[in-house]
């Protein structure tokens, strides 16, 4: 890990924030085997700790893939899903998009366009952080664990151009340590 990285959330904050979600999941979606379809890769963290916490049944645990062109901190413009469950799992479901970070909400609202298609019983948004000041489409975020500002983090799934994801923390780059952030 390079020094400069700076820790923003703490392995315990986050399992705070974790633990938060889970509880809210269990409330709303008590006795209704929910979905969850966490987008990859970023979320395969976020997803392993939160079914791990919440108690209610869940129906099944799947992940969608969408790509979005460029390396780097920032974000195409567009995105395309190269993987998506089978749709006869998903028609008529309750579905939890499980996210690690929105950002420009560009990705998500790829992602739910392509699981709506599908005829989901609902479709609610589930994410570990939101940096709702880069949003550059709205979308419906039902479930946020942390809201923080425009500031490119790595660690706990999230990476910078493929690493860091490993890390337990989440750790904020300086800008200009990595070229990219606009
Ligand atoms: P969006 O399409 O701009 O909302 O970006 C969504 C995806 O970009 C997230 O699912 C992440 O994979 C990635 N992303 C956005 N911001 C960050 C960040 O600060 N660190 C790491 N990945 C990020
Ligand atoms: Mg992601």
């Amino acid at each position: 890990m390079e020094n400069s990285f700076t820790p923003w959330l703490s392995p315990g904050e986050i399992g705070a924030a974790v633990d938060r979600l889970a509880a809210e999941l269990d409330r709303d979606y008590e006795g209704r085997m929910p979905v969850l379809v966490g987008v990859l890769t970023g979320s395969f963290m976020f997803m392993a700790d939160l079914v791990r916490r919440m108690r209610v049944p869940i129906g099944r645990v799947d992940f969608i893939k969408a790509e979005s062109y460029g390396a780097g901190q920032t974000s195409s413009g567009n995105a395309s899903i190269i993987y998506s469950p089978p749709g006869p799992a998903l028609a008529g479901r309750t579905l939890v998009v499980v996210e690690d970070i929105i950002d420009t909400g560009i990705t998500t609202t790829a992602v739910l366009e392509c699981l709506g298609k599908h005829r989901p019983e609902s479709m609610e948004v589930c994410a570990l952080l939101d940096k709702p000041s880069r949003r550059q489409v709205e979308v419906p975020v039902k479930y946020v664990g942390v809201t923080i500002p425009d500031r490119f983090v790595v660690g706990y799934g999230m990476d910078l151009d493929q690493r860091y994801r490993e890390l337990p923390g989440v750790f904020y780059i300086p800008q200009g340590e990595a070229p990219g952030q606009a």
